[in-house]
């Protein structure tokens, strides 16, 4: 029988790139996503359409779960909005909505495929990212949710310990994704068309360049395996071709 993985977000940059990784790897993979998948997703065994920042949506991908996989054994939380704009100009609606999707959906989930995960002595994956630990202006209600979620990671990790559910953390740097292109209208770069800022944004990395969607998926794949990863929780694996490690001072 294939492993199991619940990915929120799979129809999103990473999403494709974390379902095609997962698939290679073996496993039966399920997406989620608010939006339509489009084109096909390569590698996706079942999609269900939902908001996962909703309570009702959860108790639909639970039964879905149910009748058709059955089981999971890894839950990916990667689903996310971003508002870039300073905080005194965020709305306190714009300021919920962050929260909800990538916060509180993570907490629904859990709600939900927490007796599955106990079945299989599972593990859950929070696609967090490094503005949990540094970042920049006009990002504040993003950066604030991705603290949170690393700290709720943390916290999960504790609970479920006894239950041998594993609970870690991914911090992507700056990947390629319609996310981030669409992140580059903060004007924090240099550079008139979308491939020139991301030039300039790869540069700033100490690797030279930003990362693929596939690069986040294999440490996502690293922390879900309990073959791999079978002695590490509550941590927080940050990938971000060394943006991170370079004092910004200098
Ligand atoms: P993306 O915007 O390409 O994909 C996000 C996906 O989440 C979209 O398909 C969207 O429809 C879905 N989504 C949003 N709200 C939803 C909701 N309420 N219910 C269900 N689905 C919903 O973004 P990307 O870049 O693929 O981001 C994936 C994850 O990686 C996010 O958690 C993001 O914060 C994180 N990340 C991305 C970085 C980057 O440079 N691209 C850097 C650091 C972290």
């Amino acid at each position: 029988m294939k492993r199991v993985a619940l990915i929120t977000g799979a129809a999103g940059g990473i999403g494709r790139g974390m379902v095609r990784v997962f698939a290679a790897a073996g496993w039966h993979v399920v997406g989620v996503d608010r939006a339509p998948p489009g084109d096909q997703i390569p590698g996706l065994a079942a999609f269900i359409q939902a908001d996962v920042s909703q309570v009702d949506a959860w108790q639909q991908i639970g039964a879905e779960l149910t009748a058709s996989a059955g089981q999971v054994d890894a839950l990916v939380n990667n689903a996310a909005v971003q508002v870039c704009k300073p905080l005194v100009e965020t709305t306190p609606e714009e300021w919920d909505h962050v929260m909800a999707v990538n916060v509180r959906a993570t907490y629904l989930a859990v709600r939900q495929c927490y007796p599955l995960l106990r079945q299989s002595e599972g593990a859950i994956v929070n696609i967090s990212s490094v503005h949990a630990v540094a970042t920049s202006a006009h990002i504040a209600a993003y950066a604030a949710s991705k603290g949170a979620l690393l700290a709720l990671t943390r916290a999960l990790a504790v609970e479920m310990a006894p239950d041998a559910i594993r609970v870690n953390a991914v911090l992507p740097g700056a990947v390629d994704t319609p996310m981030l292109q669409t992140g580059l209208s903060r004007g924090h770069l240099s550079g008139d068309s979308v491939d020139t800022q991301m030039r300039a944004l790869g540069n700033r990395t100490v690797m030279g360049r930003v990362g693929q969607p596939e690069e986040i998926g294999q440490a996502a794949l690293f922390l879900a395996d309990n073959t791999c990863s079978s002695f590490m929780t509550g941590q927080a694996l940050v990938v971000d071709g060394g943006a991170t490690a370079r004092l910004s001072t200098e």
